[in-house]
């Protein structure tokens, strides 16, 4: 071993077995073998003062640099292995980690829920700007100016005409005049109220208005359709209750309960002892609504309801406190 060559050959033939080393026992042999003080680099150093002097200064520096590189290598392959070893074996009988799925927000599903059970008594969807003119959302839907009507809800007035819309009525107006009768629509969406943030009440919430305007319609329809509403929403045992009530743009008006769904009616703490919760607004179409959207009285009449998508989702779940809804806790979303 005294050529230059065959430093290169015995490189070659060490990082070849290295490549072989699998555990640490075959890590040592590799070591002792090629890199101790034993080793056959060590050896081939070791050589140098018996070549003739002209060759040593090369020989000796390609042989160190042979020798570097291979204890580079396997240091590098060394420091692998350590890893491994220090990792864990895998354990099959751990759980496995379910992958975190979305939902969609109990709201969502509830609107969702609300507007299957109207398709099927062919109910279109229909929606409008959150962001309406006075003109929709209260003057077409017969609130005169300065008509204390207007402050049964507190408004988010904003500039010029605008306000945030206080109710999803005004999609009547906006689709009645867009469209001939008959119409049957459902439209569900945002609301807006300044009011004093509680429990109960939120500046911000959901409400679903269903319309329909055609020759002959009755208020007959109306009780049939919330009925039926009510039946699939709610179960079979459900019953509804109408009472008297005004609403501007409705003649005659009514309010409509829902039999208690937690004592049937007995009265208990989710009604307040009534065994009664109320549900909806709703009435039959004031023919000054259908006057500001060139609908005959005469010819066309209609109904329309709007109920709060909170509201129904508190009684369905039993949820106490509305601003559950828009803090985005997991731990309650991941409820339903
Ligand atoms: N817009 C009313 C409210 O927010 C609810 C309502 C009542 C809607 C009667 C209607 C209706 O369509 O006919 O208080």
């Amino acid at each position: 071993m005294t050529e230059i060559a065959d430093i290169a050959k015995l490189l070659k033939e060490a990082q070849a077995e290295l490549k072989a080393v699998a555990d640490k026992a075959a890590q040592e042999q590799f070591k002792s073998r090629w890199l101790g003080r034993k080793g056959a680099f060590s050896l081939l150093l070791r050589g140098v003062k018996d070549l003739p002097p002209e060759k040593r200064k090369e020989f000796g520096a390609k042989a160190n640099q042979a020798r570097e590189n291979l204890q580079a290598a396997f240091e590098k392959i060394g420091a692998a292995k350590d890893d491994e070893a220090a990792a864990p074996e895998f354990d099959y009988t751990l759980p496995g980690r379910a992958p975190q799925l979305g939902k969609r927000h109990v709201l969502t599903q509830v609107t969702n829920e609300i507007v299957r059970i109207f398709y099927g008594m062919g109910f279109e969807v229909a929606d409008g700007p959150e962001i309406e003119l006075d003109y929709y959302n209260f003057s077409a839907l017969n609130f005169p100016p300065d008509h204390p009507a207007r402050d049964m809800q507190d408004t988010f007035f904003l500039d010029g005409d605008y306000v945030l819309r206080t109710h999803t009525s005004p999609v009547q107006v906006r689709v009645f005049e867009k469209r001939r009768p008959p119409v049957r629509i459902l439209a569900p969406g945002r609301s807006y109220r300044n009011e004093a943030i509680n429990a109960r009440s939120y500046c911000m919430f959901h409400q679903v208005e269903g319309f329909y305007a055609d020759t002959d319609v009755s208020f007959a329809d109306l009780k049939g359709v919330l009925i039926a509403f009510a039946e699939q929403f709610f179960g079979s045992e459900a019953k509804l209750r109408f009472r008297p009530s005004f609403f501007p743009f409705t003649e005659p008006s009514t309010e409509v309960d829902v039999s208690c769904l937690l004592c049937g009616g007995t009265g208990c703490r989710l009604c307040k002892d009534e065994g009664w919760l109320e549900i909806l607004g709703a009435g039959m179409i004031d023919p000054e609504v259908f006057r500001a959207v060139e609908y005959d009285p005469e010819r066309i009449s209609g109904f329309a309801f709007g109920m709060g998508i909170e509201r129904l989702a508190m009684m369905k779940y039993r949820i106490d406190d509305i601003r559950l809804f828009f803090e985005n806790d997991l731990r309650f979303l991941a409820q339903f």
